[in-house]
């Protein structure tokens, strides 16, 4: 076997640290993503490790090891040795929460820090959490988008709960990683089921109360 074919089957792993202030939803995320669960989680302390493998096209397989630090480590002295080594950090903040963004440049500036003597740059990628939430948002799109824009970052929206944009958001990074572009095929591929609840009520009560608690509700699943 040559050196080229051993390279072809040894799969490549990449480092990917997802960070932000407490309860912004991290470890909903990455669990969704690698399991496709979400439950209630304790707040993580220190760090939990991810391992999902993936196929990119090509075909590519490839390992992420996902790294999912707790949002009260940026204060503390372990930050340094989580984030070193990562070939992407994901800025994780919640919609509806404010603050949660505006702490992104804490925690932009800690991460620079603990990267700036790495031969090779981490990518990094402002992700917003909690989409499922529109009427609860504060965070407006375009300040996300100037921020990502000001500090050179990839942008993605993403909802924990239903799923929404998820897989979608790992992908593309991994193929950022790697150093190829998803075609549209690809990231309709990526795109989850979102699951919406269709409320049905009975028609003598639609004309008269649609608060009515005597109400059916189907799962729909859209794809
Ligand atoms: P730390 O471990 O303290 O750093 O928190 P974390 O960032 O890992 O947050 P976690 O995943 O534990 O989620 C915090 C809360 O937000 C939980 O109650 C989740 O159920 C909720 N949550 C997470 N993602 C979403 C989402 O996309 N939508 C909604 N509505 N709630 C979410």
């Amino acid at each position: 076997m040559t050196d080229s074919d051993e390279e072809e089957l040894s799969e490549k792993q990449f480092k990917i640290c997802l960070i932000g202030d407490s309860q912004v939803g991290k470890t909903s995320i990455v669990s969704r993503y690698a399991t496709d669960k979400l439950g209630k989680f304790p707040a993580t302390v220190g760090v939990d490790f991810y391992l999902k493998r993936t196929t990119l096209p090509g075909p590519r397989h490839i390992t992420l090891k996902i790294w999912d630090i707790a949002g009260d480590a940026v204060e503390g002295r372990m930050f340094d040795k989580y984030a070193y080594g990562a070939n992407a950090i994901m800025l994780i903040y919640d919609v509806t929460n404010g603050k949660s963004f505006e702490n992104l440049e804490t925690w932009l500036k800690a991460s620079h820090k603990v990267t700036a003597d790495m031969e090779n740059q981490p990518i990094r990628a402002l992700v917003a959490n909690k989409i499922d939430q529109e009427h609860l948002r504060t965070v407006k799109s375009d300040r996300h988008h100037r921020f990502a824009q000001e500090n050179n970052l990839l942008t993605y929206a993403v909802s924990a709960k239903t799923s929404e944009g998820v897989n979608l958001c790992f992908q593309k990074i991994a193929a950022e990683l790697v150093g190829i572009r998803l075609t549209k095929a690809d990231q309709e591929q990526q795109q989850n089921i979102v699951r919406a609840e269709i409320v049905t009520y009975p028609q003598h009560r639609m004309a008269n109360s649609p608060q009515s608690s005597s109400v059916k509700t189907t799962v729909c699943s859209l794809q």
